[in-house]
């Protein structure tokens, strides 16, 4: 056993588990260009000052959750990527997509960094799959968003979902209702938590996400962000849901929802999963029509989109038993050697097959020829191809089908031939 162990909160994929994520991976490649959404690809690493501005300077994930590091003395400092929006949309802005284009589908799939208390279903580096549609927003942008990540869910056979949807209104509308809960919470300032009371002056609807469970009874009595929306934010919410019935996309409203990120406006959203314990949420996401001013960008760039966590995504298809029928295919032919010495002949005969596409195994731990049959059948080979001093003088090759068990001698060229061509490769099925 080596003295290193991976680091807390990060974990190994082996190669059964890396199946599993090429599978996972191969459905939100292909639903992804179906609803016309192409990938895109953003550095691991940003300004820190990218995440602080995007997210929010009062969130736990800027507050306390990023890893973030100084090149050098006089560097700016750095941050690994705790979620895609915000370079998603740097991205999009340094590039002026926009003037190529009104609008930007764009989805991705990598590797995130929170330095979060690890647990079942949390780590430090995580990964996501997600998507962000730039240039437009509006109830049917949104609903877009909402409707790829569900199909997703569904194509990969997930039951049980919970998808739960808020509006947080326009900018007027949380104005208004910053004042109301500062005026609510301003009574109970000797029992707020110290983070409370900092957000209590500058992002009071921060306290609403408040993971004390001290303080859930006086969050659970703070007003309601809906009955602050004016009429058209009312009106937009409204037809969110009315798009999400007619595609029979199932919700709850949860008037609760806020997130734990700054830059949503209007619709949020969040899917939790009942197999994965206190950390139920798999996805969530919304419409961040403010984030791009908040980085700069001189003119409008509104977008909604989505992220899901794919280790929790995993975690809940195991448990629901939908890898079992994911057998990656073995190999084409298994080489099996029998002499030792015949080991250089037999890599040719290997490299020859390889080049000629076919699928080949041989095996490198001079294991005995019991062996050799024993692991081409535990790896599921369809053929084993003989190697010995016969084969090796005469030129012709044993090839036996280890379905049927039906053997023949052949040249190396006629068993490239039979591999190529299913006509042929019948003569011996
Ligand atoms: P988020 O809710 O912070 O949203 O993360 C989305 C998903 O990532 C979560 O629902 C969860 O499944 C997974 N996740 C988050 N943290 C961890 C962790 N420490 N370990 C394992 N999984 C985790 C966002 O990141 C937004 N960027 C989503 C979005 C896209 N909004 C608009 N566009």
């Amino acid at each position: 056993m080596s003295q290193y162990q991976a680091v807390k909160g990060t974990r190994d994929i082996f190669p059964e588990e890396a199946t599993q994520w090429k599978y996972v991976e191969r459905v939100v490649h292909t639903l992804a260009s179906l609803y016309g959404f192409s990938e895109i690809r953003v550095p691991v690493f940003e300004y820190t000052e990218l995440f602080q501005r995007g997210i929010g300077s009062t969130t736990d994930i800027v507050g306390k959750e990023m890893f973030s590091f100084q090149p050098d003395p006089k560097g700016r400092s750095l941050t690994l990527r705790p979620e895609m929006t915000a370079g998603v949309m740097r991205a999009a802005l340094q590039k002026n997509l926009l003037s190529l284009a009104p609008v930007h589908k764009l989805y991705y799939i990598g590797e995130l960094f929170r330095k979060e208390r690890p647990q079942a279903g949390r780590q430090r580096q995580f990964s996501q799959f997600g998507s962000e549609l730039i240039g437009v927003s509006s109830p049917a942008a949104v609903a877009e968003v909402i409707t790829l990540m569900m199909h997703v869910f569904e194509s990969l056979g997930l039951r049980g979902l919970k998808l739960r949807i808020n509006t947080l209104g326009d900018g007027a509308d949380r104005a208004r209702y910053r004042e109301a809960l500062q005026a609510y919470f301003a009574p109970f300032h000797e029992i707020l938590d110290d983070a409370s009371k900092e957000r209590l002056e500058k992002n009071p609807l921060r306290i609403l996400d408040s993971k004390n469970p001290a303080m859930q009874e006086l969050v659970d009595g703070a007003p309601r962000l809906y009955d602050y929306l004016n009429g058209s934010s009312l009106q937009d919410f409204e037809k969110v849901l009315f798009y999400l019935a007619e595609r029979n996309i199932a919700y709850d409203i949860d008037h609760r929802l806020v997130r734990g990120l700054d830059y949503y406006s209007h619709t949020a959203f969040e899917v939790t999963s009942s197999e994965l314990g206190a950390q139920d949420a798999i996805g969530g996401g919304g419409r961040y029509d403010g984030l791009a001013r908040e980085l700069g960008s001189t003119a409008d760039v509104p977008a909604s989109g989505f992220a899901v966590g794919m280790e929790r995504l995993l975690i809940t298809m195991e448990k629901q038993g939908l890898f079992a029928a994911l057998n990656s295919p073995g190999p084409q032919v298994s080489i099996v050697l029998q002499q030792q010495d015949l080991l250089d002949h037999a890599l040719q005969i290997a490299w020859r097959l390889r080049k000629a596409g076919i699928k080949t195994e041989i095996d490198l731990a001079a294991r005995s020829m019991k062996a050799q049959m024993r692991e081409a059948n535990r790896i599921r080979a369809s053929y084993a191809l003989f190697v010995g001093t016969a084969e090796y003088t005469t030129g012709n090759y044993t090839l036996k089908n280890l379905a049927t068990s039906e053997q023949r001698t052949l040249s190396l060229d006629a068993v490239l031939q039979i591999l190529h061509e299913p006509a042929a490769r019948e003569l011996l099925e």
